[in-house]
């Protein structure tokens, strides 16, 4: 028997549609709830949720950072936090936080070196798992060998994102800067 082969015609409902989306990961956008994934603070076994961590405070700053002890983190865009953190306090922030693709060892000497103290928490996505969520994860892996955070600031309310600021080439320091977010609080 002669067989033709016909282009199958597959209908997509709405819920075939929905669920086709699911499987892909879009970028955070205003009024999206902070995505609930485990990092960890000071040491592999201390887990933390990123979503509890912004529903316990009602202003907050997330900054992510493509690795810490890198010139430009270390030397410019946490101590542009640390330099602002009195008038981020006026202006009700009432936590700021950066997180990086670095184990949580890592992160504690950073914090010590930085002398971040209750300033800023710094917090470790050893697998990129929460910046992927967030589809702020770049490959760097040409430079610092692993996917990293794109760097970026979220101004943050409730646990519910309220403004975003992303650098356009992932790790220039611009509009992530404390000054820069200071503006718009
Ligand atoms: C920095 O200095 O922040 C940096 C250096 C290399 C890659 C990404 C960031």
């Amino acid at each position: 028997m002669l067989r033709t082969f016909l282009p199958q015609v597959i209908k997509v409902g709405p819920l075939q549609a929905r669920a086709f989306h699911a499987t892909s990961v879009s970028r955070v956008a205003v009024g999206d709830l902070i995505p609930n994934v485990k990092l960890q603070e000071d040491s592999p076994s201390h887990e933390v949720s990123s979503r509890d961590i912004f529903k316990r405070h009602k202003r907050a700053i997330l900054i992510g950072v493509p690795g810490a002890f890198t010139p430009g983190c270390s030397k410019t865009h946490v101590p542009s936090y640390l330099t602002a953190y009195p008038e981020l306090k006026q202006k009700g922030v009432e936590l700021v936080a950066c997180v990086s693709v670095n184990d949580a060892f890592v992160m504690k000497a950073w914090a010590e070196s930085l002398g971040t103290g209750d300033k800023v928490k710094l917090l470790a996505d050893p697998k990129a798992e929460f910046v992927k969520s967030l589809d702020l994860s770049f490959d760097a892996t040409g430079v610092l060998g692993s996917v990293r955070s794109k760097r970026f600031a979220l101004l943050i309310e409730d646990a519910v994102v309220k403004k975003i600021y992303v650098e356009p080439d992932n790790t220039g320091i611009t509009c992530t800067l404390a000054q820069t977010v200071l503006k718009d609080l």
